[in-house]
């Protein structure tokens, strides 16, 4: 008697994309199966937890399988076998369950080649080979590893380069992944998944340019999240909003700020010499009430990209240094101080502030108290091997830094700024 075939199809599919259906598709044609498993993970061994829902993955799915004509999803079977187990579930667990709940059958594991590539390095991956066969799909240009070839099968078609990572990074930075069918980005738009919705909203209360510099910043700031391994999600959410509230007048912006007075550190000083700084705190103030973000790292990175702070998270830089160096900035410091952000985040920091501080002389505003407490206190940390020139009597404000123009500007600026509060709190005092 012919043995049953079934094909298991297992991954986090977070988010699920053309791709995946591709490989599925194949798969059926080609070993025109009795039975497909589809087993959503729970939690993957290999990444971290997906702040979309297991229900919401899995129902991502059945919708995409739907539109992608898999030969009508009754074939298709469901299995919450890892959703059940609530832990971290490898597929050689996986593969027993299935053995042992078909013993007669013939299984393949269906996977990717990039994850093939990868394979001789899972858990008990030889128990996989032994109960499975593996069920491979090529990308462009693969090399497979050296495995006994019995137990694999190459599927005939060659499939795209699409990772989940990278469709959902596209999500993030753009609100949209041609990767993605047009079904699924309903059903995300739908249920706010993937930012869509903060996208959706962006676009409608910012002008364009701002919406753009948004998208960019956030390029910029996910790579760097990747770099010093920051929640991707919770920055691109910090820096689609950071200025959610920029685009309203001034008057609007004081209007609220008085209302919360309370909330802003320095209301008064902002309130008589730079009204715009309140948008980073109603922009905070947005995300909370708007999008319901309750996590104080991302609020705080909102309310701190426009003055900065002494201490600040990782986060909260990358934010900060990401608003200067977006690829729409084309001046010429927006492409050092990007390089620079790779090498010494802190760096990157202090030279934003300065940017920052520069644009202050230029248009001959007031230095916001805070700003200048983390200006001398950067300048310390990070040219720290100048400190001995402070004791040395040259500067009563912070050691002088690499020199030129700029520097001295923004150290006369820091100066003059430190010598008012003095005379403020002496006045205070009498
Ligand atoms: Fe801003
Ligand atoms: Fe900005």
């Amino acid at each position: 008697m012919k043995k049953e075939r079934i094909i298991i199809y297992g991954g986090s599919f977070d988010p699920p994309h053309k791709a995946h259906f591709k490989l599925l598709k194949s798969a059926i044609k080609e070993i025109r199966p009795d039975k497909v498993y589809v087993v959503v993970g729970w939690q993957s061994p290999f990444k971290s937890f997906s702040s979309v829902s297991y229900h919401d993955r899995e129902r991502m799915f059945k919708i995409g399988a739907r539109e992608f004509n898999l030969g009508g999803i009754s074939r298709l079977i469901f299995h919450p076998f890892e959703y059940d187990r609530k832990k971290i579930t490898y597929t050689y667990q996986t593969i027993n369950y299935f053995s042992l709940k078909h013993p007669r059958s013939q299984l393949f594991f269906l996977m990717g080649s990039d994850c093939f590539n990868s394979f001789n390095r899972w858990k008990n991956y030889k128990l996989i080979m032994k109960k499975a066969v593996l069920l491979v799909g090529k990308r462009k240009g693969f090399l497979p590893v050296s495995l006994p070839k019995k137990a694999i099968v190459f599927l005939k078609d060659v499939f795209p380069e699409i990772s989940s990572s990278e469709v959902k990074k596209t999500l993030f930075i753009k609100g949209f992944s041609k990767n993605i069918l047009v079904s699924v980005s309903a059903y995300m738009e739908q249920k706010k998944l993937y930012l869509i919705h903060i996208h959706k909203w962006l676009k409608l209360n910012l002008n364009r340019k701002r919406f753009r510099h948004c998208k960019e910043m956030t390029k910029l700031a996910l790579e760097l999240a990747d770099k010093y391994g920051v929640d991707l999600e919770k920055t691109a959410i910090a820096t689609l909003l950071h200025d959610a509230a920029r685009d309203l007048r001034e008057n609007k912006l004081k209007l609220w700020a008085n209302k919360n007075r309370k909330k802003i550190p320095f209301f008064r000083f902002i309130m008589d010499n730079a009204p715009l700084i309140f948008h980073s705190y109603m922009s905070a103030d947005i995300a909370r009430s708007k999008f319901f973000i309750k996590d104080r790292d991302i609020l705080n990175a909102i309310k701190l990209h426009a003055i900065g702070a002494l201490r600040m998270s990782i986060l909260g830089k990358i934010v900060y240094v990401s608003d200067i160096a977006g690829k729409d900035r084309d001046a010429a410091f927006a492409a050092t101080i990007r390089k620079e952000a790779f090498f010494n985040i802190d760096a990157a920091f202090f030279s934003a502030l300065k940017c920052k501080l520069e644009y202050i002389i230029k248009e001959k505003k007031r230095m916001h108290p805070r700003s200048r407490i983390v200006y001398q206190a950067l300048s310390k940390k990070i040219y720290p091997n100048l400190a001995s020139a402070k004791q040395s009597g040259k500067s009563s404000f912070g050691p002088p830094l690499a020199g030129g123009k700029t520097d001295s500007r923004i150290r006369r600026l820091v100066f003059n700024e430190a010598r008012r509060e003095i005379h403020k709190r002496r006045r205070r005092r009498i």
